[in-house]
């Protein structure tokens, strides 16, 4: 089993459609993927609805993942680490207990040559727009994702 993490700040934005796009591009049977925040504003509740909503355009169903914060053993567990922004990849590279860790941690748009910039932006404090386009840049990087993968 090969087990990825996708990590934003809330867990409830970016991070779930990231891990239910790439959900649905993996079979089950060997690849686990998860999501997680670095806070922990939002453990135990469900996605914003506008990142259900958006998903659900597009025919995947994020509503039953549930917040949860990043924890040092995610290291242990998870044989890739996708965060969201350098934000993000600051908090977890601050918890890796060693280069191992810290080489599982890459910025998830770094898989796409095609974006010049390479932060997934945060859409909790804009409108409906900003989710539709972090939907489609998560949907073009879980694709090269899924490729490099199941290669
Ligand atoms: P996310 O977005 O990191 O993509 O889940 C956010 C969600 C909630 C908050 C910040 C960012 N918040 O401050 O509650």
């Amino acid at each position: 089993m090969t087990s990825i993490l996708m990590v934003c700040l809330g867990n409830i934005c970016r991070s779930p459609l990231a891990h239910g796009l790439l959900e649905s591009k993996l079979p089950s049977n060997r690849f686990y993927v998860d999501s997680a925040g670095t806070a922990n504003y939002h453990v135990g509740d469900a996605p914003d609805p506008r990142s259900i909503a958006v998903a659900k355009t597009h025919n995947i169903d994020i509503s039953k993942q549930q917040g949860r914060q990043f924890k040092v053993s995610d290291f242990d567990t998870f044989d890739y680490i996708y965060v969201m922004d350098q934000s993000n990849f600051e908090n977890v590279i601050k918890l890796a207990r060693n280069t191992n860790d810290m080489a599982k941690v890459k910025l998830i748009l770094e898989v796409d040559t095609a974006t010049l910039d390479k932060q997934v932006p945060d859409p909790y404090y804009g409108g409906n727009s900003g989710f539709e386009n972090v939907f489609q840049l998560l949907d073009n990087a879980t694709t090269i994702i899924s490729l490099q993968l199941l290669n």
